[in-house]
């Protein structure tokens, strides 16, 4: 009688695609963006320079395209897939901690979690950049966006009125200028939002970290090949 030998080693080797290429590239191309953006935009390097608005549209449009395929997309990239309640994402993070966290092939409730996180403040960051940018009178809201300062002279009939004092010339050109750099309230909301990403994307790395600990197997491999283990 022929025995096949059957080797272990296949079978634990066995993988399962999880993550398709418009989730690994994005991903990783979505890393580069908001490095570049946010190392651009750091106010040494002189506000918002051409390196800082490319980028900026790049995030954006990546942004956009994942949200698409968060509806669209295969089984592990869909919203359904790894939107859980607050309650399963605290149970989640008390197994985590307590090192007995389930291991899921798609995003777990805690990384569910923040992936919406991020694509909101993602958002929120092109967004607020998009319409500061159209306060200074460029990009492609410039023509939408009423800016910050319009230094207009004309009276109730839209005649032209008294020329302005010096004074108040310098003035709307210190707070062009300075709508310029910041884009005003909109440009402070546009650091926060950046910032916050910052802080998530932090907290993102640590939580890859820690739950590639605990489940002995490289979320970060994962990402770049697109496979993991098969089932436990
Ligand atoms: C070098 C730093 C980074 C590493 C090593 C990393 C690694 C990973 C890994 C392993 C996953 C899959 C997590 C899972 O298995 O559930 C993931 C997902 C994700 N990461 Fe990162 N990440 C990094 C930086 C960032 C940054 C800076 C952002 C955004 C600002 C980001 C946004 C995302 C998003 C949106 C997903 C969800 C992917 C998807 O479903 O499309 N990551 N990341």
């Amino acid at each position: 009688m022929s025995i096949i030998p059957v080797s272990t080693k296949r079978l634990n080797e066995r993988t399962v695609a999880v993550w398709d290429p418009v989730v690994r590239y994005g991903h990783w191309a979505l890393v580069l963006a908001f490095a570049a953006a946010y190392l651009s935009g750091e106010e040494e390097a002189g506000g918002a320079d051409a390196l800082h608005v490319w980028s900026g549209y790049i995030v954006g449009v990546i942004v956009a395209v994942r949200v698409v395929w968060g509806f669209i997309g295969p089984r592990y990239a869909r919203f359904s897939d790894f939107i859980y309640g607050p309650a399963q994402i605290v149970r989640y993070l008390n197994d985590l901690v307590r090192g007995r966290g389930r291991r899921y092939l798609g995003h777990s409730p805690a990384g569910g979690a923040m992936v919406i996180a991020l694509l909101v403040c993602l958002t929120g960051t092109v967004g607020t950049g998009l319409v500061a940018y159209g306060q200074a009178g460029k990009g492609p809201l410039a023509a939408v966006v009423p800016a910050i300062v319009t230094p207009s002279h004309a009276d109730e009939d839209g005649h032209g009125a008294s020329l302005p004092s010096p004074a108040t010339r310098d003035a709307a050109s210190a707070a062009l200028a300075e709508s310029e750099r910041e884009g005003g309230t909109v440009g402070e909301l546009h650091d926060l939002f950046a910032n916050v990403t910052l802080a998530l994307a932090v907290l993102h790395v640590l939580g890859v970290g820690l739950a590639s600990f605990m489940h002995r197997e490289s979320l970060v491999k994962a990402m770049i090949f697109g496979t993991k283990r098969a089932e436990d």
